[in-house]
């Protein structure tokens, strides 16, 4: 027996347990090891029961992250097999059985091993401790609901615990077109700073400057002089969200005492071979990085941003909408970087949007 043939009768086994068991069955993607989107498996299985202190959640809409792009192919670390992917999901509690939370409250689940350790949110339902929820109240679609969590929670930490920007000040980042950098501007153009973003793309500029960019600039290397030219003395903050690559060059495009984030590797690479601090880090600038939990998203600053956006008042850069059968054609859009914006998978239980 093949291994994925194997892994299909065990599921398959643990699906008739439930069925006898009375149990209820829900449609999930399980990936069984990593690979291309081929890999990613739409199955069914039991739906997970809570114990006291965790949530089950009727998902209704989940985020793709590149995180899920890198356990796919089998860039993570600490993964266990199979998995139902998946590092955040929305929706509304099914069942809570400590009592913490109603059933029907609307939520959102993100990170703590969610989709690593244990399974996540590319599911129908998806089983979370509670200290991973977030509770809110809207009427926006659960397309929109889906994109936020995650990608609010990295844009808004970013700029507050690891650049704990100020109004007026300038800020660059490096990686514009990403659904975290183009929320990142979002934010920082309402807490009133001056955002320069960059892309490879030249076809970008329009999207930059859709979500409220002043100076879009055409990453094809070095750019800390191109910056230095808009920002005289350098940038007050730098959210890096390539990765290693260009880190040299942010810390070279930021002022004295300014500070240089690093969030992201959309170039897949997260480390510096012979870093010499001295020499690479130049005299003053400040470096930091961020890496975020469900705690690091305060509930009003969901909920505010979610009015702001049922009020016209903000846009949600969400690139494009898939059902859940169509979990492939999401990932393989994800890896092409061809999506423009947060790739949001609705799972068919909130209704079409
Ligand atoms: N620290 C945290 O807690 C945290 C949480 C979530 C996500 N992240 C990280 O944040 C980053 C952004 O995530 P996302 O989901 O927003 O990404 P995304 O929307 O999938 O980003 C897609 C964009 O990335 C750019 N890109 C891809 N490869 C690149 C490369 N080699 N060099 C430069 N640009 C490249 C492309 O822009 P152009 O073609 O326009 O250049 C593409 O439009 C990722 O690295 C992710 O892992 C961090």
């Amino acid at each position: 027996m093949t291994r994925r043939a194997l892994n299909d009768a065990v599921t398959t086994a643990g699906v008739d347990a439930a069925r006898r068991a009375g149990g209820r069955r829900m449609r999930a993607v399980v990936l069984d090891a990593p690979g291309p989107v081929e890999a990613l498996h739409l199955r069914e299985l039991p739906v997970p029961r809570p114990e006291p202190g965790w949530v089950l959640i009727s998902v209704k809409a989940f985020g793709l992250n590149r995180s899920e792009l890198h356990t796919r192919l089998g860039l993570a670390e600490g993964m266990t097999y199979p998995r139902v992917l998946g590092i955040e999901a929305t929706g509304v509690v099914a069942s809570c059985p400590g009592g913490e939370l109603a059933p029907g409250q609307q939520v959102v689940a993100l990170l703590g091993g969610m989709g690593r350790r244990f399974d996540g949110g590319y599911a129908e339902y998806t089983c979370v401790p509670v200290s991973q929820v977030i509770a809110f109240h809207s009427d926006l679609p659960w397309s929109t609901l889906g994109a936020v969590p995650e990608m609010l929670q990295t844009a808004y930490g970013s700029l507050t615990v690891g650049l704990d920007v100020r109004p007026g000040q300038t800020l660059l980042v490096r990686g514009g077109t990403s659904s975290v950098g183009m929320t990142a501007t979002i934010l920082a153009k309402r807490m009133g700073l001056r955002v320069l973003a960059t892309t490879r793309n030249p076809d970008s500029v329009d999207l930059l400057t859709s979500v409220g960019v002043d100076h879009v600039l055409i990453d094809d290397g070095p750019l800390a002089d191109r910056v230095r030219s808009l920002a005289p003395g350098g940038v007050d903050a730098a959210l890096d969200l390539v990765g290693t690559p260009t880190l040299p060059d942010c810390l070279r495009a930021t002022r004295v005492h300014g500070v240089v984030c690093m969030s992201g590797m959309l170039s897949n690479q997260w480390t510096l071979p012979d870093f010499y601090p001295t020499g690479d880090i130049p005299s003053g600038v400040r470096l930091t990085g961020y890496s975020g939990e469900a705690s690091d998203l305060p509930a009003p600053v969901l909920q505010e941003f979610l009015d702001a956006v049922a009020a016209g008042d903000v846009t949600v850069p969400i690139g494009r909408i898939f059902q859940l059968d169509e979990i492939r054609e999401a990932h393989r859009l994800m890896e092409e970087n061809a999506a423009g914006g947060k790739i949001v998978v609705l799972t068919g239980r909130g209704g079409t949007s």
